[in-house]
This record gives C-alpha cells, structure tokens and sequence, in this order.
C-alpha cells in the first residue's frame, strides 16, 4: 500500500539543527494494523505527519499506492481527502457543532451541502463505533473516549484505504482504552481499513498486528 524510503527529517530552532528522522523506511502492506512506539519525542508524530502528507519529508521518498507523493498542493489534498483519515491525538473536534456534524465535516470539503447518504452513512458509522445516542450533542459535552469515538468515526467518513491516529489512547483510563483498542482491532478486521497508531501503551501496541519502535531517527521491529 505504501512505502517510505530513506526518509529524513530536520527542524532547525533556537538550539540548532535536529534529525529527528535519519534515514527511515517503513512498508505498509495491504490490512496491515501497525503500532508505532517510542519516547517522548523521538519523532512519532513527525512520522505521522509525513504519512498524512501534512509535512513533506527533507529526503527521501513516499510512495502511497501508485503515486508518488510530491509537493503538488492539489494533487496531496485531493489524496488526503479521499485516502486518508486521521485521529490527532487532541482530536481537533469543532467544539461548536454537534458530533454528527463534526462526522460530516469533510465532506463539507468538496461540497456545499451533505447529501441523505452521507448522513446515512454517519449514522452507521456511529452505530458501529456504539455512539449512536451522542448524536445531536455538542462534542464540547462529551467524554475524552467519547470525543476520541467522534473523531474516529470522522477519519472514517471518506472510506479512507489508510487511517492514522496518534495517541488515540493517550488520555483516556484503562477501560477507555481497552474499549478504543477494540474498536480499533474491529475497523482493521471489519472494514478492511489500514492502519498506523502512534501509541505510548504497550496495550494498545498489542492489538496491532506489527510492532515498530521509534529510536535515533528509524524504525526499529518490535515483538
Ligand atoms: N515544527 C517544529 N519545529 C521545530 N522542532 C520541532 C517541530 N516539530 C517537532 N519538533 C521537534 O522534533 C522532535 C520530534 O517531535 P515529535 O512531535 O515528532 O515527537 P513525538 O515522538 O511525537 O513526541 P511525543 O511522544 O511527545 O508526542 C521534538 O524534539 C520536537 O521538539
Ligand atoms: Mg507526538
């Protein structure tokens, strides 16, 4: 499905120049369900970053199905669209609008207003993710599981073929994140989604079926 290859990348600030990705190269297959460990900035969600075609690596390549990712705006948001979903760890819900409409969010993108289908569609996806009764409420009232069921459930709106989440565990309590691990496991085996999660709990690692750590810059098999 994918494939990086010998991807740098550097920031420079204040203290310097730092590589924070040295040389990195990582094949998604088809299905796969990918963990992603390491420390606190070691890169993660830089990484992530490069994979959702937020930032474009300094060296390297990205090559995502057929295409060979360059910096063409419209050619990226386009991808990005319809390929691509993601969970950001802070979930970046729209506190304002309720959890149906922060689901029909991107489809906003391409069009002006949300078809029947669509709203159909939002509402399966809810039931499937076990959210159905937040429907109409604000997301601002909702749980720190609950906002992270919104916003997986918005990632999953356009069909992505790849889903990205960072940390999607990251503050929620056990029993939440158990529940968001299943979830998870159930929308990689269910709905045939790929998937790559950034996580610190060696839990949520668990439930994914390859293991890679995080460490100087490249990407080390766990397991
Ligand atoms: N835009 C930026 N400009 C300068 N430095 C940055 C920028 N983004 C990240 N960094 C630095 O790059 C390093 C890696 O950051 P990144 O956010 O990818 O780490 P992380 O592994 O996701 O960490 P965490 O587990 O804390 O989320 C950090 O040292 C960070 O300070
Ligand atoms: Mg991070």
């Amino acid at each position: 499905m994918l494939q990086l290859n010998n991807i740098t990348k550097q920031y420079t600030d204040g203290s310097g120049i730092r590589k924070v990705l040295d040389g990195l190269s990582l094949q998604v297959d088809d299905g796969d369900f990918i963990a992603i460990t390491g420390e606190s900035g070691s890169g993660k969600t830089t990484l992530l970053s490069i994979l959702g075609t937020l930032i474009a690596p300094d060296e390297g390549t990205y090559t995502l199905g057929d295409v060979k990712i360059t910096d063409s705006a419209d050619q990226l948001s386009a991808i990005r669209n319809k390929q691509i979903g993601m969970v950001f760890q802070d979930h970046r819900l729209l506190p304002q609008f309720t959890a149906l409409q922060n689901i029909l969010l991107p489809l906003l993108a391409n069009e002006d207003s949300v078809s029947k289908e669509a709203t159909e569609k939002a509402e399966q996806l809810m039931d499937f993710m076990g959210i159905s009764l937040l429907k109409d409420k604000n997301v601002s009232n909702l749980s720190g599981g609950e906002k992270t069921r919104v916003a997986i459930c918005r990632a999953l709106i356009n069909q992505p073929l790849l889903l990205l989440a960072d940390e999607p565990t990251g503050q929620l309590d056990d029993v939440n994140a158990q529940l968001v691990a299943n979830l998870f496991k159930k929308i990689n085996a269910e709905l045939h989604t790929t998937i790559v999660m950034v996580t610190h709990s060696q839990e949520m690692a668990k439930v994914a079926n390859k293991c890679f750590s995080l460490l100087q810059g490249k990407l080390i098999v766990k397991n």
